[in-house]
């Protein structure tokens, strides 16, 4: 490891430690502890993710040039913002302080949330640019613990947003991480293929949610990991995971992670149902065509046979009349 690596690892150390102080130790963290606790943040939570609290005032840039920092090195951090002159400013300003950590457990980024986005047009969270130890793309919130968890239970669960990833932890869902904000990439794909063979994708249950689901599955099918499988855990209209669990409690949000679960195709079934009045012949015939390009790519004979059971029944068709044209889709994709 380069020294300019290990430099600013220490300078995320210290700017996360210096902001959890805040938060816990000081009047200026009292409003951001409250919101925090609204939200249903214990104390354990809140020290586990080492939450933090970056107040109004610009602290950061006096801590460290009061530790004779040097100037090149706070700039790189990407802890500050540059004006023209060069001049730095504390990047993150009232905003609530979620450390981001790489695989090892170190603290390699910020992003912050507005305690308040009611009369603003700033950004709700603010993530770190990318700097020499932060590589967006390559991050997964929360990868470091989950992974150990994922030995064990043998899968991981890819949610939307932080909160979604530390309310689970709360209700003992350990193996939870989340994508930067930016949409899910490749190279996390890989990631998640060498740390193990489930991913359970459990977005919010909202319009993008499902649409970030269709392109997370698109993805993974595209870069697939030899052994990694997907499953979807689609949450109730409207509501996201860490809503879920303040609503419901983490062992009905457990039994709905175990039982809810279901196959990318069923996934499709649902979701390619989207805007259309299956009422209407022709829709119900562009349905059924998109439906049965999903089901063609089902490797067990009797699980396809499922899926045009379901599709006959569902839609009063006849079984086999289904499986031909399966057949025919089938030859047109090759
Ligand atoms: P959501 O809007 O679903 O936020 O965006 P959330 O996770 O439910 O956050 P809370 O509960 O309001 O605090 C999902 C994720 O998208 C990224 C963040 O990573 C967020 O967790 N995001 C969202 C941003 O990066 N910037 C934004 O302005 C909004
Ligand atoms: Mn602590
Ligand atoms: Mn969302
Ligand atoms: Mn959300
Ligand atoms: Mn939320």
């Amino acid at each position: 490891v380069n020294n300019e690596v290990r430099q600013l690892l220490t300078l995320h150390e210290k700017a996360a430690k210096l902001y959890h102080h805040i938060l816990l130790n000081t009047p200026a963290g009292q409003p951001a502890l409250k919101y925090l606790k609204k939200r249903g943040m214990t104390d354990e939570l809140i020290n586990q993710f080492n939450l933090g609290y970056a107040p109004d005032q610009r602290i950061l840039k006096p801590f460290f040039e009061q530790q004779k920092i040097e100037y090149q090195l706070m700039r790189k951090s990407g802890l500050f913002s540059e004006d023209q002159e060069g001049k730095l400013r504390d990047r993150f300003v009232d905003r609530v302080i979620y450390p981001i950590k790489n695989g090892q457990g170190q603290v390699i980024a910020f992003s912050g949330r507005l305690l308040d986005t009611s009369k603003t047009e700033l950004p709700k969270y603010l993530n770190s640019p990318e700097t020499p130890i932060f590589n967006k793309r390559r991050t997964l919130f929360n990868l470091d613990i989950a992974k150990k968890t994922a030995r064990k239970t043998g899968n991981l669960y890819l949610f939307e947003g932080f909160m979604d990833v530390i309310s689970a932890f709360g209700a003992g869902v350990t193996n939870g991480i989340a994508s930067m904000g930016t949409s899910f990439t490749e190279e996390q794909v890989s990631i998640i293929g060498r740390t193990t063979n489930q991913l359970d994708i459990c977005y919010d249950g909202d319009e993008p949610g499902q649409n970030a689901i269709d392109r997370a599955i698109g993805l993974v099918n595209d870069h697939r990991p030899p052994q990694l499988k997907i499953k979807i855990v689609q949450l109730p209209a409207g509501i996201d995971p860490d809503e879920y669990i303040q609503k419901h409690g983490a062992e009905h949000f457990n039994n709905y992670l175990s039982s809810q679960e279901e196959t990318t195709t069923d996934f499709y079934l649902r979701f390619l149902r989207n805007g259309k009045n299956l009422n209407n012949q022709n829709e119900l015939m562009a349905y059924l065509n998109q439906v049965l390009k999903v089901v063609a790519y089902v490797r067990s004979p009797l699980e396809e046979d499922m899926y045009l059971q379901k599709l006959a029944s569902e839609f009063d068709l006849d079984r086999q009349t289904l499986k031909i044209q399966l057949k025919q889709v089938q030859q047109e994709l090759g």
